[in-house]
């Protein structure tokens, strides 16, 4: 199995050493930096005596290495600063993100892709259209990871292990984000039997932020250990045909009554990348919230570089 990673920066190469780890697949790693991807790769290479793991990675700043992957990643593009949205990085990772998709649909025709970059679900709903690949096959990691936020958060305010924790977070990955309580358990317990509504509408607005927190904290670049672990569970649901529910952006074709946009729902992933989309049976005003997301999306897709065509 052959997975290429395209950008080899803080997500890119973490996501790397997470698979290269947990021996999942081949792993390629491509940047337009000079030196970068094979410089990362030599140094995860060498880490193979010492953690006893036989991993094949290679690094290149060539894109055709990228040729019959199986499954590709695309990290490349600027993250955000401080005080920036996903969103204001929306011209330039578009032409970045066309770019490497253009190279995707001639070099790795049937690969599933995994898209990362953000503002991420336009730069999801560019790669459907600019690669023309079936829908199943175009995945974005972003609620996944939100998810894990809102967990996180829940484990240290009720000092409970976040592994037992089942956090539900739909909608866009930015400001349209939905965390839903309703369908976010501890051990099979809902959580309002834990937490009062204003300590759970506390943890929400942290889970939105959490981002930005990190952003802030770092003071240059952002997050990247939670989303290369979000990353790479994902190309492993794939890679191992799992079949796991897992939060992605997808695009939507008429499910939650949503139609020609990419958001984030629970689906079911494995080998064919996005197996089915499951509908929660969501609330009039969860509902509404997230046909609000939907249309912020539409509006922003007007800036995207062409209409699109997807199958
Ligand atoms: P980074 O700056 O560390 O790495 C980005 C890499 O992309 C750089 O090494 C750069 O040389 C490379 N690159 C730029 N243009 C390229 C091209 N045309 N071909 C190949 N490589 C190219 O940034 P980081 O932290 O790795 O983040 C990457 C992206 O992922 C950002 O857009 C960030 O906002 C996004 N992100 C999304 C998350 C999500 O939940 N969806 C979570 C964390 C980051
Ligand atoms: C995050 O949520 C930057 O989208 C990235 O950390």
């Amino acid at each position: 199995m052959k997975i290429s990673i395209i950008g080899a920066g803080n997500v890119g190469s973490t996501t790397a050493l997470r698979l290269a780890e947990e021996g999942v697949g081949e792993i390629m790693l491509v940047d337009a930096a000079n030196g970068l991807a094979r410089g990362k790769a030599c140094d995860l290479e060498d880490a193979r005596a010492l953690k006893k793991c036989d991993y094949r990675v290679e690094g290149t700043n060539d894109t055709s290495a990228i040729e019959d992957s199986d499954i590709v990643v695309i990290t490349a593009g600027l993250a955000r600063k401080p005080g920036m949205t996903r969103e204001e990085l929306l011209a330039k990772n578009a032409a970045i993100v066309g770019d490497v998709c253009r190279n995707i649909k001639k070099l790795a025709a049937q690969a599933i892709v995994v898209t990362v970059t953000n503002p991420l679900d336009l730069m999801t709903y560019l790669a459907l259209k600019v690669t023309g690949f079936d829908k199943n096959r175009i995945i974005g990691m972003g609620v996944s990871l939100d998810a894990a936020r809102f967990a996180n958060l829940i484990g240290r305010e009720l000092s409970v292990p976040p592994s037992e924790i089942e956090a539900c977070v739909i909608g866009a990955h930015g400001e349209g984000m939905l965390p839903l309580p309703a369908f976010t358990s501890i051990k099979g317990v809902r959580l309002d039997e834990f937490l009062s509504d204003k300590k759970v509408e506390e943890l929400l607005k942290m889970t939105v932020n959490r981002g930005a927190e990190i952003v802030s904290l770092l003071g240059s670049g952002s997050a990247y250990f939670a989303p290369s672990a979000a990353a790479a569970s994902l190309v492993r649901a794939i890679a191992k045909d799992e079949k796991r529910t897992i939060g992605v952006c997808a695009y939507l074709d008429g499910e939650y009554g949503i139609k020609g946009v990419c958001l984030g729902v629970p689906c079911r992933i494995g080998k064919n990348g996005i197996e089915k989309i499951i509908e929660l049976d969501l609330s009039a005003k969860e509902k509404e919230k997230l046909s609000c997301a939907a249309s912020n999306l539409k509006d922003l897709i007007k800036q995207l570089p062409a209409e699109p065509s997807v199958k």
